[in-house]
């Protein structure tokens, strides 16, 4: 039993959120969690929860009067790259921007050689620090993609490296084939040929391995096209992998309007949307997952759209896009403070968006996202007073535990 929950933050019912429900966190003060088996058997008030016979005889974890929420649920991140992109930052801030650079065979392309020749081992243990990382700062799930190799064997070594993750540490991996991240060199003048290998072969070698639940494109000027991206998906979802897109970060293309026609899960980043697509989103169950560490990291000046889309109606998602080009940032709490700051989302909305609407995008909300009975007890304690201090303090971890099926994955150090 967890007891010392100052405020608990349990984003308890119905999801997805949207609209003023996005706002609404369900917090319960001097709160108490019962856990049984790594899934919660009660939450309420700790007097209340404390009477239950279960809760006299359970060991009890004392929080010490903290601030508890579900643990992040990162729904879309690039986990498997070899090496930085410090280069790369460095001349953006001389100057060059990301489609510059990506034009001159740096970019995606750059990460994608390093990949192809990183031996396996070498890349686990840069993942399984990543992952340790992501933990301390109280992320429990994480949607991790390919989209590194653009070769089967490169494309099966990363998804392969994602299963064995799953069951070599604690956090909860999801994974999405993104073979479809640029063309690749070799197919420079061919990208229909390149498609075509996606369709015929990768996307059906992936899905009959079990190695995916999620087909991505990013489907962008200097990407696939609304068309290349649609065949691409539609091979994916004839397969058993849904859809999610990278959509309308660089260049208003349509691809947010495909993932609508398509039902995606997902739709991410979203910079350039217009008020029709804001109309289109607010009107589907596509997730709208925006990714404003993208936006700080290449120093541009216009976020996504997020209080229009929230006042719209549409499911708003946030996630970190950790990966060496756009955003290297693991850091929930830090898009927590972009999302309020840059966005205007408030405290809670961008929690929401960071928990139950995550969930809901990976397919999993009624199991994660949200601390309710029958859930899954995956829990992260903040060392502030009120939760609005997390993106407020901006810029260091608070987190001070995180607990993941009901196991401390993180804290309980000296200074508990
Ligand atoms: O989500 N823009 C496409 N994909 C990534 C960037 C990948 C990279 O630059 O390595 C993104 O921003
Ligand atoms: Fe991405």
């Amino acid at each position: 039993m967890l007891t010392g929950c100052k405020e608990l933050l349990t984003l308890r019912g119905p999801a997805p959120r949207r609209g003023r429900a996005l706002a609404e966190p369900g917090i319960v003060r001097d709160a108490a969690v019962l856990v049984r088996n790594g899934v919660i058997a009660a939450v309420g008030r700790r007097r209340d929860v404390a009477r239950l016979a279960e809760a006299r005889r359970a060991r009890k974890l004392d929080l010490g009067g903290r601030v508890v929420l579900p643990g992040f649920i990162d729904s879309h991140t690039h986990l498997i790259f070899p090496a930085s992109r410090a280069d790369e930052y460095e001349k953006r801030i001389a100057g060059a921007t990301y489609e510059e650079i990506a034009r001159r065979g740096g970019g995606i392309l750059s990460t994608v050689r390093k990949l192809r020749s990183a031996s396996t081992a070498a890349l686990k243990q840069r993942a399984l620090e990543s992952l340790r990382q992501m933990a301390a700062h109280g992320t429990t799930t994480v949607e991790a993609k390919s989209g590194y190799g653009l070769d089967l064997a490169s494309e099966l070594k990363t998804l392969v490296l994602l299963r064995e993750l799953r069951r070599g540490q604690p956090l909860e991996i999801v994974s999405t084939f993104l073979g479809a991240h640029v063309v690749p060199r070799e197919y420079r003048r061919l990208p229909d040929a390149y498609v075509e290998l996606l369709v015929q072969r990768m996307i059906p070698r992936v899905a009959a391995e079990g190695l995916a639940e999620y087909c991505d494109v990013y489907c962008d000027r200097g990407a696939f096209t609304v068309e290349q991206a649609r065949m691409i998906l539609t091979a994916g979802r004839v397969c058993g992998l849904e859809p999610r897109i990278h959509a309308e970060q660089i260049a208003r293309t349509g691809a947010m309007q495909l993932a609508v026609e398509l039902n995606a899960a997902s739709a991410d980043h979203l910079e350039k949307i217009n008020a029709r697509d804001i109309r289109a989103l607010a009107g589907s169950n596509v997730v709208a997952t925006l990714l404003p560490g993208c936006c700080f990291h290449l120093g541009l000046k216009e976020y996504p759209p997020a209080r229009k889309l929230i006042e719209a109606g549409a499911i708003v998602a946030l996630a970190t896009d950790y990966n060496p080009g756009t955003s290297p940032t693991l850091n929930m709490q830090m898009i927590l403070s972009l999302a309020c700051t840059q966005m205007r989302m408030t405290p809670a909305e961008a929690i929401a968006a960071a928990t139950i609407n995550a969930a809901y995008s990976l397919g999993r909300h009624t199991r994660i996202g949200s601390v309710e009975v029958d859930k899954d007890a995956d829990l992260a304690v903040f060392d502030v007073a009120d939760y609005r201090e997390i993106p407020y303090y901006f810029g260091v971890n608070h987190c001070w535990m995180t607990i993941k099926r009901g196991s401390v994955v993180y804290g309980a150090g000296p200074k508990s």
